[in-house]
């Protein structure tokens, strides 16, 4: 027990900068009092002390706001941050190393009494203030959720989901990565404070991505063009043996065949 809270109070002081000293942490943190109390609540739940593991999340709700139902399924270093007005459901089970800002709902959308509800949150998800994570779907791990998002679909490992309803707003990373057991040193390394992106403005980073973004712009404008040769009847293969100055502007090129292939065309 005295491990497991050891270990919350780390994970909060690693991500909140705001955190410290343990003193502050274990005095002033109502989402690891939230936390501490919910393992009693789920204690008393799974014995079959069902009103009692209810009266002991009712008491934790009185007392931080945060109000997670006993049958919940929490791992382990989630920390909510300020956590006013948090809802956790019954069945909704959330992954090692979860955060979880105020405001946040994991909520259903059935009424189906014991079946699965809530949603499923995998290793390292971060969920920004106020969003709302509503049914039975699992958001992958490492996972972002944008402050105010309404999210009613599953989102993959590794996205971000934003706006109302979300959106996936940036690319996912392969589960295989993500899902890797026993990544927990990556998982604390990734956390990135509020979710954001670090070095968001930095000019440099900045530079580097519209560099990738006008290669890959390149990439794919060089593929239609091939593409559309290809359809002409070009054999691309012959044009490797040629020097560079004739493959500067294969779009003329591209263009030039097309009307040659219109003027065939009309011929006949
Ligand atoms: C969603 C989030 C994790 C994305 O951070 P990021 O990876 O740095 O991504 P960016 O800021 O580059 O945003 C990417 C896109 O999503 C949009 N976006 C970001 N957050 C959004 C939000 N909450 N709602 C709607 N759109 C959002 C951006 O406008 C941008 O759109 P664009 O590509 O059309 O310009 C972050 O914005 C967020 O909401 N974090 C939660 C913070 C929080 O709850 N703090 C509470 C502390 S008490």
């Amino acid at each position: 027990m005295f491990e497991r809270l050891r270990e919350d109070i780390a994970a909060i002081r690693e991500r909140d900068p705001a955190a410290r000293s343990v003193f502050e942490v274990v005095t002033c943190y109502p989402g690891l009092h939230a936390i501490v109390l919910h393992r009693v609540a789920h204690a008393c739940w799974h014995r079959g002390w069902r009103w009692l593991g209810r009266f002991t999340s009712q008491i934790a709700r009185f007392l931080t706001g945060i109000e997670i139902h006993p049958g919940a399924t929490l791992g382990r270093r989630v920390f909510i941050d300020h956590g006013m007005g948090v809802v956790i459901g019954e069945t909704a089970q959330i992954g090692d190393d979860c955060t979880i800002y105020q405001g946040v709902t994991l909520g259903g959308t059935s009424l189906a009494r014991g079946a699965k509800r809530h949603p499923t949150l995998e290793r390292g998800v971060i969920v920004g203030a106020g969003a709302k994570v509503l049914g039975s779907f699992t958001v992958g791990a490492q996972a972002k959720i944008g402050s105010n998002a309404v999210v009613v679909k599953p989102v993959p490992a590794g996205g971000t989901a934003v706006g109302n309803p979300a959106r996936i707003v940036m690319p996912a990373v392969a589960p295989s990565v993500a899902r890797k057991e026993g990544a927990r040193e990556q998982a604390g390394a990734a956390f990135c404070a509020y979710g954001i992106t670090p070095n968001a403005d930095d000019p440099v980073s900045l530079a580097i991505h519209g560099l990738i973004d006008h290669a890959s712009t390149q990439a794919q404008r060089t593929d239609e063009i091939v593409a559309a040769l290809e359809r002409l009847g070009a054999r691309i293969e012959a044009l490797h043996g040629i020097d560079g100055g004739a493959l500067v502007d294969l779009k003329r090129l591209c263009s030039v065949m097309e009307g040659e292939a219109r003027g065939a065309e009309r011929q006949l």
